[in-house]
């Protein structure tokens, strides 16, 4: 089987997947029940400074976002950093490192933005024996009020100017986890390069409500009548975690930053999917918080199987493997001409294409008497609709034309590359360029 050991900035672990630092890495119970499940490294929940330790909400803390068929789309949450005695967590990580000397174990810190705070907790947390840093500048809610998490990880100046005091308090490979809460993530992403942080990690949670009680008129989770934003996380924000994963790698500036991909891997195929777009490594929360610590077997033994057909040796062979082929929209290929088509012998009729096509789209799917369904070409622009919408996979698909085929719908042929740089309606097309 391929090779699934992974090297993060010189953190060795026996495979790519870690527990991103949340409730399942909250106590040492947890991370040794983790690694017997065979979980590669973990990032320790959060620890703050010493003294009495954050105090959580005792009501609800999570809200959430579910399928139809009621599976956990997503996780919204507003717990704090870990509520426990530092002196206890340090204890804990030291006998858990011991015992798991090939596993990573990784110290996330949130402390207050002092150089004072950053440059003594540091040197300390590292006599665990722990294999690196992960700074916490990503929490949306309670540690953001004071100052902390993204309060820190919205302001590239303090990214910088933290990772600095970091890097300078320790030997160790610091890790800067960043919040997707900003605009664009290559300034927090390019602070953290330039104060001199080993990675990245991201995503962070993103700021939300989940829903609101209609009766009580208060968002969820409520804790005594009142509710506030808390941070989601899960399959749902796995979309937003990719491009920012992704707008990194392809950045110039920040292309040779290790990232450690997070936000909603659940199987094998979304940590390749992270590997792909740039990600040396994945972190995981709500997969293992929904089905438990063993859904890492199947991510080890999927990806291994992934990378055995494609030939990959190592997980880093398949890293970055799709990152030349994201690209700024105004780079798409105008000459690329598809056309929709319907399986007869798939399709059940139910004529959620049609009515999609036919109310939102270009009118471009016929539907004869006896309910058949048929795309018509000179209509269809491709948009693709039809196939996201229709319940069975599969059933309709996107027919590519050939080069030199004439295009029923503008009545042209199928010509060379070219973009909308080049387009002569592109009035814009100097600045593009
Ligand atoms: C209940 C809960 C608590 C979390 N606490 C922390 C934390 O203390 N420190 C941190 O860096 N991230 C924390 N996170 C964020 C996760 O580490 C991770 O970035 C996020 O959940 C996205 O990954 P996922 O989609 O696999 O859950 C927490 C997430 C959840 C659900
Ligand atoms: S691809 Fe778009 S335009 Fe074409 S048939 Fe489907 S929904 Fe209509
Ligand atoms: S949505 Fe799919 S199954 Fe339904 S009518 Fe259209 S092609 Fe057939």
């Amino acid at each position: 089987m391929a090779d699934l050991t992974s090297d993060f900035c010189g953190i060795k672990s026996p495979n790519p997947f870690w527990l991103a630092s949340a409730p399942p890495t909250d106590k040492e119970y947890n991370v040794r029940r983790a690694f017997e499940a065979g979980w590669g490294g973990v990032v320790w929940k959060t620890l703050g400074e010493a003294g009495p330790p954050v105090v959580n909400v005792n009501g609800p803390r999570y809200g959430a976002v579910h399928g139809a068929d009621r599976r956990l789309l997503a996780l919204n949450n507003i717990e704090l950093i870990t509520d426990r005695p530092l002196e206890v967590n340090l204890e804990e990580m030291t006998r858990v490192k011991r015992d798991y000397p090939d596993r990573a174990l990784i110290a996330s810190v949130m402390v207050p933005c002092t150089e004072e705070a950053w440059t003594e907790i540091l040197p300390r947390i590292a006599e665990t024996g722990c294999d690196g840093f992960e700074l916490n500048f990503g929490c949306p809610h309670g540690m953001a009020e004071r100052g902390m998490g993204s309060a820190v990880g919205q302001v590239p100046e303090y990214i910088e100017m933290v990772a600095r005091w970091c890097k300078a308090a320790t030997g160790l490979p610091v890790i800067v986890k960043l919040t997707p809460n900003v605009t664009n993530i290559l300034g927090p992403a390019e602070a953290a390069l330039r104060g001199g942080a080993d990675a990245v990690s991201l995503i962070n949670t993103v700021n939300s409500i989940t829903s609101v009680d209609l009766d009580s008129f208060a968002p969820q989770p409520t804790i005594d009548g009142k509710g506030t934003h808390g941070g989601l996380c899960g399959p749902a924000v796995k979309p937003i975690a990719l491009n920012m994963v992704a707008e990194i790698a392809r950045n110039p500036a920040t292309a040779g930053l290790p990232i450690s991909g997070i936000g909603g891997v659940t199987t094998w195929r979304d940590a390749a999917e992270f590997l792909a777009l740039g990600a040396s490594n994945v972190q995981v929360c709500t997969a293992a918080m929904t089905y438990g610590f063993k859904v890492v077997q199947e991510m080890i033994s999927g990806l291994g199987q992934y990378m055995d057909e494609k030939g990959f040796a190592s997980v880093s062979d398949l890293s970055r493997k799709a990152v030349p082929n994201v690209t700024d929209w105004q780079y798409l290929n105008l000459n690329h001409v598809t056309k929709a088509v319907i399986s007869q012998d798939d399709c059940i009729k139910c004529g959620r294409c049609y009515i999609a096509c036919e109310d939102t789209s270009h009118q471009a799917i016929a539907m004869s008497p006896d309910r058949s369904f048929t795309v018509k070409d000179e209509d269809c622009v491709a948009c693709n609709l039809c196939v996201n919408v229709c319940p069975v996979e599969g059933c309709i698909t996107m027919k590519t034309l050939p080069h030199g085929a004439v295009d029923a719908r503008t009545g042209r042929e199928v010509g060379d590359y070219a973009n909308w740089t080049t387009h002569p309606n592109n009035v814009m097309a100097c600045s593009a360029e």
